[in-house]
């Protein structure tokens, strides 16, 4: 049979499809896309002219409507490119341009969790590792963090902050200067980077979390196969990605819809990288 019906399509563009925490939210997207009937064209971009050459060309290609959850795509883009075509779009994750739809995670919260679990194992010489340029959800996943430390009398300084890229390497790179700081338990933004300090360390003759405990954030599949089991944040990746799809497909079945708020919630995992203090 070759008459086809033509399904509609959704772009969705993404800082890096490698990070696990972006895969997972695909595969939501992609499960409620399929539900009805809307393709997704993915791609991962993470540098403003990329991102707005990929947004021309899926608009060129007729797509109806998008996801974006990369922090480069700013108001300018946004209003001559999306608006200015009549695209409904949601915006995610890491995005600051707050308006239209929206998929809201509180990352302040999720950061006051990491650092109440740390004080109550007693730790107090704490480094954070974080992106030199931190995207909105991380700058507040910090400062939620260094709320709690704050208000418990114990505030972290800047220098209390190790820069790493949001990969494997970044974090393996960065045990260097964790070392140098010679703290008790190192806070990293995402799995991924908890993932490479996990390798630096090792590889420096320190054992977590007897030497030094790791917590990290994401909670990516691989945060329970490594040793000692990662402690981290629960972000409901994949429920991110249905909803974010949910609350598109609506938008695209009725334009008019007042603007749709979702919020989804986050929650410690309690594993072995952290050791309780005496
Ligand atoms: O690991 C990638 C991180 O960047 C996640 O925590 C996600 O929220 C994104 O912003």
């Amino acid at each position: 049979n070759l008459i086809m019906k033509s399904a509609r399509t959704v772009g969705v563009l993404v800082p890096d499809i490698a990070n696990p925490f972006f895969s997972i939210f695909i595969k939501g997207i992609q499960e409620v896309a399929r539900k009805n009937d809307f393709v997704p064209i993915i791609f991962d971009a993470n540098e403003s002219q990329q991102l707005q050459s990929y947004l021309e060309e899926l608009i060129q290609r007729a797509a109806d409507g998008f996801i974006i959850a990369s922090a480069t795509i700013d108001r300018d883009a946004v209003d001559t490119i999306l608006k200015r075509n009549e695209i409904p779009y949601l915006l995610f994750d890491q995005n600051a341009v707050s308006e239209g739809d929206r998929v809201w995670i509180d990352d302040e919260e999720g950061g006051r969790l990491a650092a109440e679990y740390l004080i109550e194992n007693n730790h107090k010489k704490i480094v954070i590792v974080a992106p030199e340029n931190p995207t909105e959800n991380i700058i507040r996943r910090i400062s939620g963090f260094k709320e709690v430390f704050a208000k418990a009398g114990n505030p972290i300084k800047d220098d209390d902050i190790v820069n790493s890229e949001v990969t494997k390497n970044g974090g393996y790179h960065a045990v260097s200067q964790i070392i140098e700081k010679d703290p008790t338990a190192v806070f990293t933004i995402s799995d991924e980077i908890a993932i490479g300090i996990y390798r630096g360390l090792k590889e420096n003759g320190y054992q977590i979390p007897n030497d030094i405990s790791v917590m990290g954030y994401d909670d990516i599949d691989i945060a329970e196969y490594v040793t000692p089991e990662l402690s981290t944040i629960h972000q409901p990746a994949f429920e991110m990605g249905q909803v974010a799809t949910e609350l598109l497909v609506n938008r695209l079945k009725n334009r008019k819809l007042q603007p749709q708020y979702k919020k989804l919630s986050l929650k410690l995992m309690k594993r072995r990288s952290v050791k309780r203090l005496e």
